[in-house]
């Protein structure tokens, strides 16, 4: 059996740098490690729509930014299968017959549907509460099984996804350990693949709150120019305790620092050793752990170690928004090379879901032996 890749994004937002730690660096690697048979990545516009119904136009919008962003983060069309998942109808056909494998009470017991319910304002979560999900669009409710059939459809063996998404990757087993169970083995049941490291998994907002988001103003997207980023980076919440150069300071809970694991890397020290020379306090550490100790015993400012950041980040940002800008220029091809992948996608979910269908028992035209036994007994009769 071949090694499947599957992951996808809602385009709700241009992507920033904790999608990239999260989930797209590690995609690139994955994509360039030649160790998987096949690897589609795409946009889920049509997830987007469950809780964006009145705001189409945002989603529309986004769908070419995330693109954009996919393609200069260094996915590369000729080895990974973008796609835009409204334009696969075989998706919605599995999502419908996989409806009637999941029950509303283990619906409702999904963490991830549990927690967006209530934050996207569509009612009570607690499933004994008289006004639960009032405001709860059946579509949202079952994102989680469409979700299912985005993976199962292609045969996904991997699915690279932060751990906000773990409840939807178990739901999904489930679902295939169900189906197969009784249709036959058809469907592959997906391993979850989480971030490497502790910082990637939930990279917090510049303002240290637990997540970045568009709506609370703390993101630093691939997007953004040199300017805005030091802007940002200029801003970011440290230790609130931190008050003078020579002041101990802490590193937990510390954004600047939980920024640094996640994009800090060894031959940073060499590389930007120079930069902070003829600064007052010069900046001669080999290692992020060198850094630490000083800035806990004290003697290093949160300025040197956002200008150290700032460094870090650009050296990642900076070819990611060069590529994006030559991309910019020829919107018609990124155009062409989505309804390329889709139509590849297209024919790998249309293949399973022939498979689905016979295990189902509901492909009548193609089954030469039903027609011919039916004939057969009805002739007899
Ligand atoms: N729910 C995912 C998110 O919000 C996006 C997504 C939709 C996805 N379908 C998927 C991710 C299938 C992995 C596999 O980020």
């Amino acid at each position: 059996m071949g090694k499947i890749i599957l992951t996808g994004d809602r385009p709700t937002g241009r992507l920033h740098i904790g999608h990239y730690v999260g989930s797209l660096r590690r995609r690139v690697e994955l994509q360039n490690s030649g160790k998987f048979d096949e690897i589609y990545v795409f946009i889920a516009d049509a997830q987007a729509l469950t809780d964006n119904i009145d705001n189409p136009e945002k989603v529309r919008q986004n769908v070419i930014e995330v693109a954009l962003d996919y393609l200069s983060v260094g996915l590369d069309p000729s080895k990974t299968t973008i796609f835009i998942q409204s334009q696969i109808p075989e998706l919605c056909e599995l999502s419908f017959y996989f409806m009637d494998l999941v029950t509303v009470a283990r619906l409702k017991r999904n963490p991830t549907v549990k927690t967006e319910i209530e934050m996207r304002g569509f009612g009570k979560s607690d499933d004994s509460a008289e006004n639960f999900g009032t405001g709860l669009p059946v579509g949202f409710f079952t994102y989680p099984i469409s979700q299912a059939a985005d993976i199962t459809a292609f045969k996904a063996t991997t699915v690279p996804v932060g751990e906000d998404q773990e409840p939807m990757i178990e739901q999904a087993r489930e679902i295939v350990r169900k189906f197969n169970s009784v249709y036959g083995e058809v469907l592959v049941e997906p391993e979850i693949m989480l971030p490497e490291n502790s910082a990637c998994m939930r990279l917090p907002g510049t303002d240290g709150k637990a997540k970045m988001s568009k709506s609370l103003g703390n993101c630093i997207y691939l997007s953004d120019s040199s300017e805005e980023v030091w802007a940002k980076v200029k801003g970011m919440y440290t230790d609130p305790g931190h008050l003078q150069v020579s002041d101990p300071g802490k590193v937990e809970g510390n954004t600047v620092f939980t920024y640094l694991d996640a994009f800090c890397k060894p031959e940073h020290f060499d590389k930007f050793a120079d930069k902070f020379v003829g600064k007052k306090v010069s900046f001669e550490f080999h290692s992020l752990d060198e850094v630490k100790d000083q800035y806990r015993a004290g003697g290093l400012g949160d300025m040197m170690i956002k200008n150290f950041l700032y460094a870090v980040l650009e050296d990642t940002l900076s070819p990611i928004r060069e590529r994006r800008k030559q991309f910019e220029q020829d919107i018609p091809a990124v155009y062409r090379m989505l309804q390329e992948g889709t139509a590849k996608a297209r024919a790998k979910a249309s293949a399973t879901l022939d498979e689905v269908r016979r295990a189902m028992k509901i492909n009548y035209f193609d089954d030469a032996d039903l027609i011919a036994q039916q004939a057969e007994a009805f002739r007899n009769k």
